[in-house]
């Protein structure tokens, strides 16, 4: 078998037929062998899964990096099983291998598609390079919930922009051609709404109205299907009560019959039998009935399905084109792989690791991730001819590992450079850079060595704090109810703000943190997230301004968390606020007055608006956007309308900048967002260049899933807006009219 289909080419219509011939010679154990994946990871194997391999009782295996023994692993299923299919070899490659690049919430700031895929790309070619052929990214779970820990893991709150990005993410990973060396399967997960969880508790319940459902967390999967991702891993939780891994409208109804995806499914880890955990199921045999009738095609490290499929099919509970459908896709996916041409790793074949290019990219993801939240009279950049001494403060200037983030597996610590570091090779003997630590880690109490830095701020020109969370608290299982800073960093922040000193604060942090309490307290922010291996030389170019910030946010960012959710595509309401029913009072009490003008969506103890917006980043450049008009006033339903803007660099640097375009449905069937993103485009401008920037808009762009669930577009008055952020106020509109 093996030898005869080393010769085919992989036509669709090949493809099918070797999967057939393939399926007609197997039993029913090599069968549900195929559907089930095992942890091989340290202690595993390779001696423990042997016997399983040689019987084809195991189609995929996890966790196991080291290329000697998942050759070894691929030896034995190709050669000494029956039927000799190779092995799927997962891993978690979520954001680099051995370069670790930005967090995806931080590559997700870059708004580049571009950066997103060659990040991905690296990624693959490193891994590769150990045998692993496939990985659980991207993660595309619409993310409004900063207490959430798998923030990081996602690119926020926008469809489009989370759509765009998984997609480059997927082609950064499958590559051109996925059969080529250094291609790896790509999956997209958790499928689907994981993102909602109640009060940003990881694994908790999610409840998600159709509409919902439809408009706003299917959206990206569906785009990563469009665009051929290999896989979909199911979310652990529990969706409109039917947890996930159980879930046929999402897995048979939306996936295969309305999309017609036709790679295949793995469950979470185990989540085949956390069925019965949620109440779902009495036992395993249940848990591997609800998931297979649903459509899990493979179970992730769990043996619900290779215990209980035969009997199940046996007592005709379950059919057999159920599992052979299941096996299909899976057999499909590794064809496609070219992995029954070729399944043994040659490293030498593949480019070294962390070599030039792979960290050149890690330095441009972080260096465009990096988002400047504020910059009082423009402290920012630091003049390297100007300063004298430079004071470098707190737990994550120096900190090679926390800098990394979630999900680095593989990451190799010594790697990266800090900014600490890099500061200190940047500005060479020119500047005197004192550093103190201050805080253990981000979380500590102890303020002992406060006073320590108190006294080098109060004898530099400039002090930089770098503050947020370590890296351990973000990721799975790590959400937090308070997203303040940890620890005592705002004491800190408090006692050296009294110094006099400028102060300039770089967070490192998973998630969106409430910065309220600190963020009159010094004269710049930069954000940025957990940048990986080449964060430090990043951030050191921009504090000296070797480049400008040019990160946008991708995720609105809390005064409170109380406000959350609070998200910049929200529904109107009945009552909207605004500033004339609002009267603040101060930075955290607002007051309405008692009339029924002031009666609108609030909170008493806080502004109605975020502390930082959607799409807010701030440059060195400034930039000025003029007449904004539409091609046409009117366009019929299936045209398209183009909409532009001049955009001028007034600034005195070059720098990039993200246009970004957001329209508004004014009325329609089911009622639409404020203001959704329909475009974005980062642009490089030199000072004083003027560009004109146009965005086409097609009428199926602003379709939506409306009453009655299908994806539809209403004639109608639309807004249009452009601008640097969600709070872009220039504005035109335009008319779709239905055709005759
Ligand atoms: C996570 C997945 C991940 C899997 C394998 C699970 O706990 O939810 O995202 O891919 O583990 O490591």
């Amino acid at each position: 078998m093996n030898a005869s289909m080393a010769n085919q080419s992989s036509a669709p219509d090949d493809i099918a037929e070797r999967v057939a011939a393939l399926l007609a010679q197997m039993t029913l154990a090599e069968k549900i062998g195929q559907m089930r994946q095992l942890n091989a990871s340290e202690g595993y194997a390779p001696h423990y899964l042997a016997d399983d391999l040689k019987a084809g009782r195991l189609g995929s295996v996890i966790n196991i990096v080291d290329v000697g023994t998942v050759n070894e692993l691929q030896r034995i299923a190709v050669e000494e099983s029956r039927l000799g299919i190779p092995l799927l070899v997962g891993r978690d490659v979520i954001h680099g291998f051995k370069t670790v690049m930005p967090i995806p919430l931080g590559q997700a700031a870059s708004w580049n598609p571009d950066i997103v895929r060659q990040a991905a790309r690296v990624a693959a070619l490193e891994a590769a390079t150990t045998g692993v052929n496939w990985t659980f990214a991207p993660m595309i779970d619409i993310s409004r919930d900063p207490r959430w820990g798998r923030i990081a893991e996602s690119f926020g709150e926008c469809v489009l922009l989370t759509s765009k990005l998984g997609v480059a993410m997927v082609e950064g990973f499958q590559g051109d051609q996925l059969s080529a060396a250094g291609s790896i399967a790509a999956c997209a997960k958790h499928f689907a709404g994981y993102g909602a969880v109640e009060s940003g508790r990881d694994y908790a319940t999610t409840n998600i109205p159709e509409t919902k459902l439809r408009n706003v967390y299917l959206r990206p999967f569906k785009a990563a299907v469009d665009a051929g991702v290999m896989t979909l891993m199911t979310s652990f939780s529990d969706v409109n009560g039917i947890p996930a891994s159980a879930n046929e409208f999402l897995l048979r109804q939306v996936l295969r019959d309305e999309w017609g995806f036709d790679g295949f499914v793995v469950s979470d880890w185990d989540s085949v039998r956390q069925l019965q955990i949620h109440g779902l199921t009495e036992n395993d045999k249940e848990s591997a009935f609800e998931a297979a009738r649903a459509g899990v095609d493979m179970e992730m490290q769990g043996d619900a399905y290779a215990n209980n499929l035969a009997e199940l099919l046996d007592e005709g509970r379950i059919s057999i084109d159920t599992i052979d459908r299941a096996v299909t896709n899976i057999i499909r996916v590794k064809i496609r792989l070219g992995l029954f041409e070729e399944s043994f790793t040659d490293p030498e074949k593949l480019p070294p690791i962390a070599n030039e290019h792979a960290l050149a990219t890690a330095r441009k993801a972080a260096l465009q991730s990096v988002v400047m939240l504020k910059n009082d009279r423009a402290v920012l950049p630091l003049s390297v001819d100007e300063l004298k001494s430079v004071a470098i403060i707190g737990p994550l200037a120096d900190a090679p590992y926390q800098q990394l983030g979630t999900w680095i597996f593989d990451g190799d610590v010594n790697l990266s450079i800090t900014p600490m570091h890099a500061i200190h090779s940047l500005v060479g003997h020119d500047i005197d850079v004192r550093y103190v630590r201050a805080m253990e880690n981000s979380r500590s109490r102890a303020t002992e060595a406060f006073d320590d830095a108190v006294e080098i701020a109060a004898s530099s020109d400039v002090a930089i704090l770098f503050l947020g969370e370590e890296s351990i608290l973000s990721g799975e299982a790590h959400s937090r109810a308070d997203i303040n800073l940890p620890g005592d960093q705002a004491e800190l922040v408090r006692r050296i703000r009294q110094t006099g000193k400028p102060v300039i604060a770089v967070i490192l942090a998973g998630r969106p943190l409430t910065l309220t309490n600190i963020v009159d307290q010094v004269d710049a922010i930069l954000y940025a997230w957990h940048p990986g291996t080449m964060g430090g030389p990043a951030i050191a170019d921009l504090l000296f301004g070797i480049e400008s910030p040019s990160g946008k946010l991708p995720v609105t960012f809390p005064r409170l968390v109380g406000q959350i959710p609070i998200y910049y595509s929200q529904k109107n309401s009945g009552k909207p606020p605004s500033h004339d029913t609002v009267v603040h009072i101060d930075d955290i009490h607002t007051r309405a007055p008692q009339t029924s003008l002031g009666m609108s969506a609030f909170h008493l103890d806080t502004h109605f608006t975020p502390l930082f917006a959607f799409g807010h980043g701030l440059s060195y450049a400034t930039f000025d956007y003029q007449n904004i008009r539409a091609s046409a006033q009117e366009i019929s339903m299936g045209d398209t309308v183009t909409i532009s803007v001049e955009l001028t660099n007034t600034g005195k640097v070059a720098a990039d900048e993200v246009v970004q375009l957001y329209v508004r449905d004014l009325v329609a069937s089911v009622t639409r967002p404020v203001r959704e993103l329909k475009g974005f485009r980062r642009l490089r401008l030199e000072p004083g260049q003027t560009v004109s920037v146009n965005f086409d808009l097609h009428t199926d762009d602003v379709a939506f899933y409306g009453r009655n669930m299908q994806l539809t577009t209403e004639p109608g008055v639309f807004h249009v807006w452009i601008g640097g952020s969600s709070e872009a106020q220039m504005r035109t509109e335009f008319r779709i009219v239905a055709s005759a």
